[in-house]
């Protein structure tokens, strides 16, 4: 089974790991990936933003990132995201394994099921996220130095504007713990491919209005980039068996036409 890292704001490399870039096709479009080597082990690499930070959140192609990472024979994935802390458990310069999600983006393609010959089917979120990389990434956390809060329900928006305060307000009465803008849809479309993945968010700042003014301690984070990167390939090094449902996850009601 091939392991990918998809990264987000702030980490645009793996450190130790050889970097082979490559454009890959898929009925989407393209999607730019990175072949990452270290001694005999290889996965797949994705910086979400690109190397560069040129693709704003609304703008990635998650469809063709998650479409390519399938045609590279993907089939566990391990996120990170930068997010913004709503609640007072997940301070800015910590971190949290998401468990769930609350989906407030609009206008972006969220499903690889369009009918016809994609075919027409739901997936079951009853566990958005894998619970068999999560444990693990958890049991795996302290031997890299991190207190990682074991679980985060993420909200995501649209952007690329920040919130104001009335919605932090709201999303936090609604269970909301972190915010970011790239969570949904990309869990969605693994899931849709019966991909394991799971998600750890990093936060940079507290959320709209919960300080006099907003911080970002993004710059700040140093060498913990360096270790969450390690921590997210050993987690996908270790694992072993799945027990879990996530390879059961579509359910056909029409299958695909010929
Ligand atoms: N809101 C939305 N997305 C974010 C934030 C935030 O405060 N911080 C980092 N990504």
């Amino acid at each position: 089974m091939k392991s990918a890292i998809i990264t987000g704001t702030g980490i645009y490399e793996i450190p130790g790991f050889e970097l082979e870039k490559k454009q890959i096709d898929t009925p989407y479009g393209p999607a730019l990936v990175n072949i990452a080597r270290k001694e005999g082990f290889e996965l797949i690499y994705l910086a979400r933003h690109g190397l560069d930070h040129s693709t704003p959140p609304h703008n990635i192609n998650y469809r063709a990132n998650i479409k390519a990472l399938q045609m590279l024979g993907v089939q566990r994935v391990l996120a990170t995201y930068a997010v913004g802390s709503i609640s007072r458990d997940i301070p800015p310069m910590s971190m949290a394994v998401l468990t769930d999600f609350l989906d407030f983006t609009n206008g972006r393609p969220l499903t690889f099921f369009e009918g016809g010959k994609t075919g027409l089917a739901h997936i079951n979120l009853d566990v958005p996220y894998c619970p068999v990389i999560r444990k693990k990434m958890l049991s795996l956390a302290p031997a890299f130095g991190f207190n990682i809060h074991p679980e985060a329900v993420y909200v995501a928006t649209n952007g690329p504007r920040l919130e104001t305060p009335a919605e932090i307000r709201m999303y936090g009465m609604l269970g909301g713990d972190v915010i970011g803008m790239t969570g949904v849809p990309e869990v969605v479309l693994a899931r849709e491919l019966n991909m394991h993945f799971a998600a750890v968010a990093y936060s940079i700042n507290w959320a709209a209005g919960l300080t006099e003014e907003m911080e970002f301690v993004g710059d700040k984070m140093g060498e913990m980039r360096n270790n969450l990167a390690a921590l997210l390939i050993q987690t996908l090094q270790e694992l072993d068996t799945f027990d879990c449902s996530c390879e059961k996850a579509v359910m056909f009601m029409h299958p695909p036409e010929e």
